[in-house]
């Protein structure tokens, strides 16, 4: 049998941006394989965005080169701009049209014809669990279904690339679930290759197959979410017990829970370090009644990791960064400065 190599779908080599004198993305480089999810985790202000708009060609890039699907950012523009797609990180429709509607215009921005349109747009609602909302007007759809509407929107024109600029960001913790659930799906199914940003590492761990965290612009550390939740903080569990218990006893009982990392007990109160606190909270509190143990209360705390991480490199968190809000609507976008 030949061997036909995997084409690097994104590549980005030392990739910058400088809004004026600012430097925003500062020599970035990766590379992402055909058909794998690339997370690009951050907090506010990291250059996660100013990235995601350099390479779907909507920002002029300052120094570096990019390259999707073997097209050159800066001089393939159509190209690229044919084989991504993106759902921009803040929600652009048009809550006065129906789901349908937005579909079909997406459709005719990217040319696909009526009839190949018709098929892939049912394909898509159906499973995105939107069929029988397709004729509503958006404005009746939850903040999760629009979401998803943006995400289905994003895969009409069967690109070969997806970019998810936090595709998760203000759904409560159901509609998260069931996104990351249709991220997956998409991906496996079309075989499309997704860079997706996020603040999130359990978000990045779930979807994944290599994350890289960027903070002032830098890539600060990457590898597979294996490695990075080896180096990574995690959530916390907080614990009070009705009276006093032997640490030793308390630590084989949870340091069996599916999650738990680490155990630490101080008088009273017991402190659980897990991946997700969220996961682990019911096999946690399940194994400690089994055995007896009286809890007074339960405090789950979800930890923002990529800043307990940048506080242990000793990096700043720029909080006050601000975002705008151009968006890639049609394959002949503007690119502006
Ligand atoms: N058009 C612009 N002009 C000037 N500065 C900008 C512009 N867009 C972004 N910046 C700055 O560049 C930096 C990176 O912004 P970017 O939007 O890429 O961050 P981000 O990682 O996407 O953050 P968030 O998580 O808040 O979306 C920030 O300091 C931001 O204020
Ligand atoms: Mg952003």
């Amino acid at each position: 049998m030949k061997f036909v190599p995997k084409l690097d779908m994104i590549v980005a080599e030392g990739l910058t941006k400088f809004y004026g004198k600012f430097l925003a993305v500062d020599h970035v480089s990766f590379k992402v394989d055909e058909g794998k999810i690339f997370g690009f985790l951050g907090p506010n202000g990291a250059g996660k965005t100013t990235t995601v708009r350099m390479l779907n060609t909507l920002i002029k890039i300052s120094e570096g080169r990019g390259f999707i699907n073997g097209f050159d950012v800066s001089k393939q523009m159509g190209q690229v701009r044919r084989s991504i797609g993106l759902v921009p990180q803040e929600l652009t429709l048009d809550s006065q049209m129906t789901g349908k509607q937005v579909l079909k215009i997406q459709a005719k921005l990217y040319d696909v014809p009526d009839s190949v349109a018709k098929s892939k747009m049912d394909e898509l609602l159906k499973l995105s669990g939107l069929s029988e909302f397709a004729d509503r007007e958006i404005s009746t759809y939850s903040g999760g279904m629009q979401k998803r509407l943006e995400l289905i929107m994003g895969l009409v024109h069967e690109p070969r690339v997806l970019f998810l600029d936090e595709p998760t960001i203000g759904l409560d913790a159901q509609s998260r679930y069931l996104m990351w659930e249709y991220i997956k799906k998409f991906g496996h199914d079309f075989q499309t290759t997704i860079f997706l940003t996020t603040h999130y590492l359990d978000e990045a761990d779930e979807l994944c197959d290599h994350i890289a965290i960027i903070n002032g612009g830098k890539i600060r550390i990457e590898g597979s979410p294996q490695q990075l939740k080896e180096r990574l903080g995690e959530d916390e569990v907080e614990i009070h017990f009705e009276r006093k218990y032997e640490s030793r006893e308390i630590e084989s009982i949870l340091l069996s829970v599916s999650g738990v990392v680490a155990v630490s007990l101080e008088d009273n109160v017991c402190r659980v370090r897990t991946l997700s606190s969220e996961r682990s909270l019911v096999g946690i509190i399940t194994s400690l009644t089994n055995k007896g143990i009286e809890i007074k209360t339960v405090n789950p705390k979800k930890a923002n990791l990529t800043q307990v991480f940048l506080k242990q490199m000793g990096v700043s968190d720029d909080e006050s960064a601000e975002d705008d809000t151009d968006v890639l609507t049609s394959p002949t976008a503007n690119v502006v400065d």
